[in-house]
């Protein structure tokens, strides 16, 4: 297998949001996860030490907040102040208590270093009270909403530049989900509301790969938006919890582009490409487990719905399978970096998160390591890159269907801010050597680093760490050098950089 590419090949300059995370106010993301107020390992805010710091080492740029599903029963004012008021939250049919609210949340932005992303309720919101929070987040004075922000202790605005408007209100799962018709109204009443208050704001909308609702959402507001959201989750085990096997993980590389291409191609066809860019605002490769939660039949018991939900913190879930589907996905945003401009991976912290928290400690599971890979040795600019004799295997996916699929997958990346190139190279066959051969023009010395753990189901755990960053000098570049990668490994494979 041969890769070639060229400073002719440039694809653009990705933007740092490509890694960002998701949390949501469901199972131990939250309370227990990140905010543990009364743990030993607990700042003086009640945030985990040791977990603010693993999202700042993966440079997180942006986290999206509240919800998901929570956030279309939400109610942001209930959770700011001191009276604060639970509630019981009716998409996940647990209590609230609301402790962590806005400012805890904006706190927690400021420690990581990143930027806020404030999802807002379109199931039982009003677009009053989601143009009341903008008010709240981003005005000097004026107006009730800013004063008691003041009142509160934070004088000077937030700033939040990044608001969504709904939660995937397409589905019937969703509390207050929304016809097609009403969809595109709904934004654009909303959008209007907000950008009175601040103009300055950033505005996505809930959307997927449907023609239907996409037309009709941006007939409407199109020119409010900057963004259009869409989510995917690739392996389906809500309700199960039976993760695929991994030739069929191998089956969901082929379709890391797909939702991205048909959005792209309808922002195209309707003129809006450069306008409006895709925010894939929430993406993993499993499905969180919460079984029989969104449902209304008869004779569910609570102890079915919400104790399954512990079952998402097994470790032993989250394998370099994940490692290599999560690499593969991270490869393919960056080559569509021209249209998405935001993803956010869901979720952060426990269930299907990349990090895991536990009373006394944290695992980093192996799409952790992933991140690190990516966001501390890859480059900004995002090269093409063309292939001579790829290899192909034949695979059965989660269908049960045979697939060919590419053994590799490849991204060139060159630094806005310094000479080299860094290039990522998953290979995913299970047991077998992959041999890349580099042609293309390069210098320097080429440093490595990969995961790849002793098997396909090397996983991190408490006591346990079988999937790790490790280096290798790989000697100096010459044109046409070949490249071995281990068998089920993600590497980075510098090429000339000093760091
Ligand atoms: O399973 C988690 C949920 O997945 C999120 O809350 C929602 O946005 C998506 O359907």
């Amino acid at each position: 297998m041969k890769i070639y590419t060229s400073e002719y090949d440039r694809i653009g300059k990705r933007s740092p949001m490509l890694y960002g995370q998701f949390m949501e106010h469901f199972h131990r993301q939250i309370y227990g996860g990140i905010y543990d107020p009364g743990n030993e390992l607990s700042d003086e805010d009640g945030f985990r030490r040791d977990v603010l710091k693993a999202l700042r080492d993966i440079h997180v740029p942006i986290i999206r907040w509240p919800g998901g599903c929570f956030v279309s029963s939400y109610h942001w004012k209930d959770a700011v102040g001191k009276e604060r008021k639970s509630f019981f939250d009716k998409a996940w049919r647990v209590e609230e208590p609301n402790t962590f609210g806005t400012d805890e949340y904006i706190k927690m932005c400021r420690k990581i270093g990143c930027e806020p992303y404030i999802c807002t309720n379109a199931g039982t919101g009003t677009v009053e009270e989601m143009s009341d929070w903008v008010e709240y987040c981003n005005l000097q004075t004026e107006g009730r909403y800013a004063k008691w922000r003041i009142e509160n202790g934070h004088s000077q605005p937030y700033q939040v530049k990044y608001w969504s408007i709904g939660n995937e209100n397409y589905g019937n799962w969703e509390i207050g989900a929304k016809s097609v018709e009403e969809w595109g109204r709904i934004v654009a009443e909303a959008a209007k509301m907000m950008k009175h208050v601040d103009p300055t704001i950033e505005l996505t909308a809930a959307a997927l790969t449907d023609l239907d609702w996409n037309i009709n959402l941006l007939k409407h507001s199109a020119p409010y938006l900057n963004w259009i959201s869409i989510h995917q989750y690739w392996d389906r085990i809500h309700e199960t919890n039976t993760p695929a096997d991994y030739e069929a993980v191998l089956g969901f590389t082929n379709h890391t582009e797909d939702s991205i291409r048909r959005v792209k191609g309808l922002l195209m066809a309707m003129g809006l490409e450069k306008k409006i860019k895709i925010a894939f605002d929430e993406w993993n490769m499993k499905e969180w487990y919460h079984p029989k939660v969104h449902t209304i039949e008869q004779g569910v018991t609570r102890e079915e719905y919400l104790y399954p939900r512990d079952a998402n913190d097994n470790n032993s879930l989250y394998t370099m399978g994940d490692a290599i589907f999560t690499a593969c996905f991270l490869n393919a945003i960056n080559r569509n970096c021209d249209i998405v401009g935001m993803a956010a991976f869901a979720p952060a912290v426990n269930t299907r998160g990349c990090i895991f928290t536990c009373k006394d400690g944290i695992v980093l599971r192996s799409t952790y390591q992933v991140f690190y890979l990516y966001t501390n040795y890859m480059g900004d600019i995002v090269r093409d890159v063309k292939f001579q004799n790829m290899e192909t295997i034949c695979v059965t996916n989660s269908d049960g269907e045979k697939e060919e699929i590419d053994v590799v997958d490849v991204c060139v990346t060159e630094f806005s801010d310094r000479p080299g190139l860094a290039v990522a190279l998953v290979n995913k066959l299970e047991t077998e050597y992959a041999a890349v051969q580099l042609d293309f023009e390069a210098a320097g010395e080429m440093k490595g680093y990969y995961i790849c753990g002793e098997s396909v189901s090397s996983y991190n755990d408490i006591g346990r760490t079988q999937v790790v960053i490790q280096q290798e000098q790989i000697g100096t570049f010459r044109r046409g050098i070949e490249v071995r990668l281990r068998p089920h490994s993600v590497e980075i494979i510098q090429i000339g950089c000093r760091k």
